[in-house]
């Protein structure tokens, strides 16, 4: 008996990682909306029931992303850096899959799982960045065609987009089990990241003031703020919502230094800086914040491309250099802005008026019932993505004018 048990454990290890990510990609993800988050940490919140939704769900997330990365192009895939991010990802996968067949009533086996879930939510810290490099070091050394960098920027939005999910599920399970202290004493209404009651406003004003410091350090000068808020739904109350107030902020300071980099940027000469407008508005659907600045703003053409990561106009930033943060360089802020809008289902928009400023939209949904977990699924029409080769566009490419226009008066 003791025989068959080690035969039959030995060949459960003998699965492999790529087949066990063959197996877990096959399940969909399943996305939670703010109200679940909530609903579960407010609600006796329950260890055991977590650990059994967790230790599931996040295999099937990693093992789902898991099978992007191995249909990136090999000389990408090859890379120190992806190959590093790949590691990690295989590596925390091995670690959840040690849970499978331990239950929920063992509560050492519990117990230890929250450690596992702050390792690998500590391990995973540096993913963007290394895989950022990762594609600075691809595209250094085998340049990029348009097909590749369309590939590129699809893979990235879904594996960044499924990053920001992976560790919204760790941070609500270690903010909520980790540790003695399960409250945050300097929070102490938060329900682990989430704030039920998140003044949009508060943040604001938080951005506005660290991205003011570092134009301030660039510049020796920045714009003011003015600063709407209009509640639609109850007239005179200041506009809260559900919200993870983290993701809001990394919104609001992205676009804080954007707009205060242009500002300064455009009116050097003038020595005038116009300040930066931002109107808050909650409907009953959608809560907004426009950032309005006056820094020359940016032509249609563009418009697209400043959303692709490592779109920049500013120098590069010296790497490592943790000190001096530099107010822009990476190309990642709008992209990266973007995922964190859209992971609840909102959106981030830019409106530009070019020789004049821009305006910059970010919108969340207003009911927490409908702030559903936007993630990315591996299936066919994933798998089509990487591997379809790009047909001709179906629109004709304007070209140079034709040279004897006789020929067409004609016809
Ligand atoms: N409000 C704005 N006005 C004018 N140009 C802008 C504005 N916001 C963004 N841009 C342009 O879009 C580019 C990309 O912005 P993005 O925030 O993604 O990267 P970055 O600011 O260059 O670097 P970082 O990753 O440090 O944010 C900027 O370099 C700038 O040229
Ligand atoms: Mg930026």
């Amino acid at each position: 008996m003791r025989l068959l048990r080690t035969l039959m454990s030995s060949a459960a290890r003998a699965i492999t990682i790529p087949q066990q990510v063959d197996y877990y990609c096959k399940f969909s993800p399943s996305p939670l909306s703010m109200k679940q988050f909530l609903d579960f940490g407010s609600e006796n919140a329950c260890e055991k029931t977590s650990y059994m939704f967790l230790r599931q769900e996040l295999p099937v997330r990693l093992a789902n992303i898991m099978k992007e990365i191995s249909l990136l192009p090999d000389n990408l895939l090859k890379t120190p850096s992806v190959q590093l991010v790949n590691s990690w990802y295989i590596q925390s996968l091995q670690e959840l899959l040690n849970y499978k067949d331990k239950s929920a009533d063992d509560s050492e086996a519990v117990k230890k799982f929250t450690d596992t879930v702050i390792t690998i939510r500590n391990r995973h810290n540096d993913v963007i960045q290394t895989m950022a490099q990762g594609v600075i070091e691809y595209k250094d050394r085998f340049g990029v065609d348009p097909v590749t960098s369309q590939n590129v920027q699809y893979f990235l939005d879904r594996f960044y987009m499924s990053r920001i999910s992976i560790r919204m599920l760790l941070n609500q399970h270690s903010l909520l089990f980790g540790g003695d202290i399960q409250v945050n004493p300097a929070h102490p209404k938060h329900i682990g990241s989430i704030d039920p009651n998140c003044s949009v406003v508060e943040v604001i004003k938080d951005g506005y003031e660290k991205a003011k410091k570092l134009c301030d350090m660039y510049y020796m000068n920045s714009p003011g703020l003015e600063l709407t808020e209009v509640n639609a739904k109850s007239e005179g109350q200041k506009v809260q919502m559900v919200y993870v107030p983290s993701h809001l902020y990394h919104m609001i300071f992205e676009l804080f230094k954007n707009s205060m980099r242009a500002t300064m940027e455009f009116n050097t000469a003038r020595g005038v800086y116009p300040p930066i407008h931002v109107h808050v508005a909650l409907g009953s659907e959608d809560l907004t914040v426009k950032m309005s600045d006056r820094g020359g703003g940016v032509p249609l053409r563009k418009i697209d491309s400043l959303f692709n990561y490592m779109y920049t106009t500013a120098p590069r930033p010296p790497v490592g250099n943790t000190k001096a943060k530099p107010l822009a360089g990476f190309g990642y802020g709008l992209p990266i802005s973007r995922l964190y809008a859209r992971y609840f289902q909102g959106d981030l928009k830019l409106y530009s008026l070019e020789g004049y400023g821009t305006d910059a939209a970010i919108y969340i949904k207003a009911l927490s019932t409908e702030s559903v977990e936007r993630l990315p699924v591996y299936n066919k029409s994933a798998w089509r993505h990487y591997k379809t080769s790009h047909e001709a566009d179906d629109w004709c490419v304007p070209s140079s004018e034709p040279k004897d226009m006789t020929t067409y008066r004609s016809i």
